[in-house]
């Protein structure tokens, strides 16, 4: 719960929001309610060699572009790293950097692995992997709930849909922790590079061994999948394994360490949860809106296009909406900076809108659901016993290590006992 500095609104001119170091080390709450308040449509200004583009901050400007296939596109890039670096390698292969028909065509049959129905066997097992975490993470009194809690849970679950090895996971978690986000202020571009090519290579090696297999997994569903007669192609292939792998775990793992520090820091929604006040449905509605673990979403126009009668955006604008702040849009959340578990309704954005709404938003829910009905049962209390870190990334947002000691809930505890004694 370490305070970071809070940016000023007359600053704006002076920072760069595309700056992965302005979002690990300083809060923008002042100016997001600025933005919404004064300038909805802000353009930022080149920074150096970096082109302008467009900030996008209230929740119903931000719905507009979501739904507005017709001038918004994510196929050169669904964020600012990517659309202002010259695009997105795996544009019109990947589904979340894929438009039009084909955009249809791939995420129908995707859909197929992510209904709740077949979700239904990966939930039971992620209680079972949560309990089994926070158990260790009680007995060994102090913990870094980032790497030995949360960073354990959505890989988990992503791997058993995939059918992954279960002696290839911890070397997968390696490289996705560095794929998109750091831990660190300068850490080499080249890094997220080789991260990113090690696991599409990964991805292409264990899809070639899937083709015409018999398997139930989500590897297997595409490698034997056909659009108009025709298989997905390898490069969709390895595209599509390694969105499933990056769009789930670490957005994931920030949801649920971010779960912590905020009950932590909101002892009385803790005392709530623990006293079975809150839905826990509702309530993991309630940390999605405010981890935000996607920070904004990014598109490029089409067409010169008006967004809710306001604002004239030029065909090959980079536009970026920043979902952190339309969560936190008091036109739609009564109350916005004060964090409610049993917040209905809770149109978060979290998971985005329209085409490209998160595939894997039941998965990621249920994750969040595991893990504080995990911390209900099984906690009594918890203490921050050190420092935060917060990651280095314009897209993503959440924390690298989050210190703290878990006690044990002593009901639970004597509960677990008495059955033991039975039986
Ligand atoms: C898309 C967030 C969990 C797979 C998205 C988008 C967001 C998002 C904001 C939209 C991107 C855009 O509009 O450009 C999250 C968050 C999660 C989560 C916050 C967890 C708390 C998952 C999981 C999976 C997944 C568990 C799969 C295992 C995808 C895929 C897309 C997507 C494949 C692209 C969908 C499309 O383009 O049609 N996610 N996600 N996500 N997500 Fe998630």
């Amino acid at each position: 719960m370490t305070a970071r500095p809070m940016v000023s609104p007359d600053d704006l001119e002076n920072i760069d929001l595309a700056d992965p170091r302005l979002h690990a080390e300083f809060e923008l709450d002042e100016v997001w309610r600025y933005l919404r308040a004064e300038k909805p449509f802000y353009w930022q200004t080149e920074r150096g060699s970096q082109p302008g583009f467009w900030v996008i901050t209230r929740h119903e400007d931000a719905v507009a572009v979501y739904k507005d296939k017709d001038h918004f596109t994510t196929e050169h890039g669904n964020a600012l790293g990517t659309l202002l670096n010259g695009g997105d390698s795996a544009a019109g292969s990947m589904l979340a950097v894929t438009d039009g028909i084909r955009h249809t065509q791939i995420r129908n049959i995707l859909m197929k692995a992510f209904s709740p129905r077949m979700l239904h066997d990966i939930g039971e097992s992620l209680r079972i992997t949560v309990d089994g975490l926070l158990a260790d993470a009680i007995e060994n009194d102090d913990c870094d709930f980032a790497k030995d809690v949360s960073g354990n849970v959505p890989l988990g679950a992503i791997c058993d849909l995939l059918a992954v090895p279960r002696s290839d996971r911890k070397y997968l978690l390696s490289l996705t922790a560095h794929a998109w986000s750091s831990d660190y202020a300068d850490a080499p571009p080249e890094d997220s590079w080789a991260a990113k090519n090690e696991i599409l290579l990964y991805f292409s090696d264990l899809a070639s061994t899937r083709r015409s297999s018999e398997h139930n997994d989500v590897i297997s569903l595409l490698a034997n999948s056909q659009i108009d007669g025709e298989n997905l192609s390898d490069a969709e292939l390895m595209a599509n394994c390694y969105g499933l792998m990056i769009g789930g775990d670490e957005t994931g793992r920030h949801a649920i360490t971010g779960s912590v520090l905020a009950l932590m820091e909101h002892p009385d929604q803790w005392q709530a949860l623990k006293r079975g006040e809150v839905d826990i449905s509702a309530a993991a509605d309630e940390v999605l809106r405010w981890t935000v673990p996607s920070l904004h979403g990014g598109r490029m126009t089409t067409g010169d296009v008006v967004v809710n009668g306001q604002q004239l955006i030029k065909k090959g604008d980079p536009v970026s909406v920043w979902i952190y702040s339309a969560n936190r849009d008091e036109k739609v959340f009564e109350d916005p900076y004060r964090f409610d578990l049993n917040r209905t309704p809770n149109k978060h954005l979290t998971f985005a809108f329209g085409s490209h709404f998160c595939l894997g938003h039941y998965l990621g829910k249920l994750e969040v659901e595991a893990v504080l009905d995990g911390l209900r049962r099984m906690v009594g209390g918890f203490e921050q016993t050190g420092k935060e870190n917060w990651i280095y990334s314009t897209i993503l947002h959440g924390m690298s290590s989050l210190p703290v000691s878990l006690k044990a809930d002593q009901g639970a505890l004597s509960k677990a006992g008495t059955a033991a004694a039975a039986g």
